[in-house]
């Protein structure tokens, strides 16, 4: 062989002796084929083989059986990002003439995607109350999806999940859910009877703010090949490089959320303790909407968790954020540093409620050292009094 073929046709070197704990990251467009005969035969419709880059490498594989397993699902898909994940998990299953139910409540961009992408396609939609009290009436002959979050996005209310599921089910509807706030580890959506289980694994799964990708889960090889399928049209897939920062973000993801959601609920019991007109939304404690529920389904509360503002509190609200010292400004979460993001949710609703009107902050608590922590929220709310 001569030079120029040498630089580009990598030897083939001994992996004998070589065994290491982590999961290689194949990078790959090409996949290349060991026969004229394998190469007729192999088909991009095989969804567990490989055949082109975009459709899987074993990088992949090994996140989607480890999502698969704690999810207690039996396929995983993975997607660019959690909105391209919902997308993807609505666009698999809807067709024109159907119609989606998603909560008041839902991650906003959702309202959007339904409002501005499905509709034009032909595709209704139709939002119901968070704790699903006219969501009966709302199922029509037409209704293929009923979407939940829980709890929902900002305000916090947790979905009788198993009930809304049982509903579904009950008239050959499915059911989705954004299951970011939780995590598999706190949540198993797909044993309370949802069908397609979602995460954003930007947040916890990834970790450190660093990475953006989706994933959705399910039991069901029907439902798998249908996102398979559409995922397939749309030409998504996913870095492998992407992917294994979530594989090592997932190795800590345990700690990580247990601790956090330790200190998140510390600071808003501190919160809710000064009274001062602020309401605490927060799933882990007692008084909190759908507090039973979460009692009775999740496994832990994460570090996600909001504050209501008096409308006293408006006017200082700008100088009190600008003074924070530990908490950055931003509205992601499930990294190591805490964030902050003011939340305004009226323009986003449907429903009614007093909250709604109010501004909302929500808190993402990271990693740092919760002394720091407790003294940049006394120092927020102290400037808010
Ligand atoms: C509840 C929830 N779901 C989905 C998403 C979307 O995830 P991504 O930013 O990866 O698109 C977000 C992002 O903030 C979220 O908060």
């Amino acid at each position: 062989m001569h030079d120029a073929t040498k630089c580009v046709k990598a030897p083939e070197v001994s992996e004998d002796g070589y065994a290491s704990l982590t999961v290689p990251t194949h990078r790959a467009s090409t996949i290349v084929f060991e026969s004229a005969a394998d190469y007729a035969t192999r088909s991009q419709r095989d969804l567990d083989g490989y055949s082109y880059g975009l459709h899987g490498t074993p990088t992949s594989r090994v996140l989607e059986a480890q999502l698969t397993a704690l999810e207690g699902g039996k396929h995983t898909v993975l997607l660019p990002s959690g909105q391209s994940a919902i997308a993807v998990a609505m666009l698999s299953v809807l067709r024109p003439g159907d119609t989606v139910l998603i909560p008041d409540s839902v991650y906003p961009p959702v309202t959007g995607f339904c409002r501005d992408f499905l509709a034009p396609l032909g595709i209704g939609h139709d939002i119901y109350r968070p704790d699903a009290s006219d969501l009966e009436a709302k199922i029509t002959g037409s209704v293929r999806l009923i979407w939940a979050e829980s709890p929902g996005s900002t305000t916090m209310e947790v979905q009788d999940i198993p009930a809304i599921a049982a509903l579904a089910k009950a008239r050959g509807i499915l059911t989705g859910i954004d299951n970011t706030w939780a995590t598999p580890l706190y949540l198993k959506p797909l044993a309370l009877g949802v069908d397609l289980s979602m995460q954003a694994l930007t947040k916890y799964p990834g970790g450190h703010s660093d990475l953006l990708m989706g994933s959705v889960t399910v039991a069901d090889s029907d439902l798998r090949k249908g996102l398979r399928d559409t995922m397939r049209m749309l030409g998504l897939g996913v870095s492998p490089d992407a992917v294994a920062l979530v594989l090592r973000g997932l190795q800590t993801m345990s700690v990580r959320l247990a601790h956090s959601g330790r200190i998140a609920l510390g600071l808003a019991e501190r919160i809710a303790a000064r009274g001062e007109g602020l309401e605490v939304l927060h799933p882990a404690r007692p008084g909190s909407v759908g507090h039973d529920l979460w009692k009775r389904d999740f496994a832990g509360a994460s570090g996600v968790f909001s504050v209501v503002l008096p409308e006293a509190a408006e006017p200082k609200l700008e100088a009190a954020l600008n003074g924070l010292r530990v908490f950055a400004l931003g509205a992601s979460w499930g990294g190591t540093r805490s964030l902050i993001a003011p939340m305004s949710v009226a323009g986003a609703r449907v429903n009614d409620h007093p909250r709604n009107a109010r501004t909302i902050l929500r808190l993402s608590i990271g990693l740092e050292d919760p002394a720091d922590l407790t003294a940049d929220v006394d120092t927020l709310f102290d400037a808010l009094r």
